[in-house]
């Protein structure tokens, strides 16, 4: 199975900025029979950088969505409005979302059916604080936002969700999570999606992903461990050099 190797490029680049990384990711070699690469920039750069894209085995992702079709909600973006961009991807619930704007379970779980409903494969970002970490409670924090955000989401056929365990003392700080740990999160999250949806939904329609400081030098002993199927990551995916190498050794 490939693994999935996600650049999220946060609000860090302008629109030239994010084409000529793109184009970058153009050109790097690919092993389609061993990952899937997808890039993540600003919704403004989502149309430049299709085009960048153009032929390359690159897809293409949003950093959010909104959970209605449409309407009178001035300055938000549908699902279908980012598939006619092209995209395939698009993340939900990410930390930042939730500690910034106080995004909750609530909203990520709208957005993740508005997401399915439109074809898009929502990426739901979870993960727990220093502080619950610390005080043992991560596998609470865990299964909770999972069981919450995908909560009487039926998912079937080809349909498929991603969800990224993104600890959230991990991200942006370069104390990466030790791939130990994270393979412990990722079988914690694989039983709660058994639960939920049975064995055989669980393993064909879901796969799960680490984000957290990952770059060059530690995404081989993440796609080493059993039940981690690939990375999202934040900034070695940001600037060509770092993004090549990360691919690079994801493929090694
Ligand atoms: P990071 O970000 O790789 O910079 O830690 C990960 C993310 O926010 O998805």
């Amino acid at each position: 199975m490939q693994k999935l190797i996600f650049g999220n490029w946060k609000m860090n680049l302008s629109a030239d900025d994010a084409v000529a990384l793109a184009k970058t990711a153009g050109t790097m070699p690919i092993d389609a029979s061993r990952i899937k690469a997808a890039v993540f920039p600003s919704f403004t750069a989502l149309a430049s950088v299709r085009a960048a894209l153009q032929g390359a085995p690159v897809s293409l992702g949003a950093q959010d969505c909104f959970w209605e079709k449409a309407g009178a909600y001035t300055g938000e973006i549908s699902p279908s409005q980012l598939r006619e961009l092209g995209c395939s991807h698009v993340l939900v619930g990410h930390s930042e979302r939730r500690q910034n704007l106080n995004e909750t379970d609530d909203m990520v779980n709208r957005k993740i059916r508005a997401a399915l409903d439109a074809n898009l494969t929502p990426v739901m970002c979870i993960g727990e604080t220093d502080d619950a970490r610390r005080r043992g409670l991560w596998s609470n924090v865990i299964a909770e936002q999972t069981a919450k955000g995908l909560a009487g989401i039926a998912v079937a056929g080809t349909q498929n969700v991603i969800v990224a365990y993104e600890p959230i003392w991990a991200v942006g700080t370069g104390r990466a999570c030790a791939p130990q740990d994270a393979r412990e999160a990722h079988a914690l999250i694989m039983n709660s999606l058994i639960e939920i949806f049975g064995p055989a939904v669980a393993q064909k329609n879901f796969r799960i992903i680490y984000g957290g400081s990952v770059d060059a030098r530690n995404i081989g002993e993440y796609l080493a461990m059993d039940g981690i199927d690939g990375a999202l990551v934040g900034g070695a995916s940001q600037r060509g050099a770092s993004f090549a190498e990360l691919v690079a050794a994801a493929q090694k």
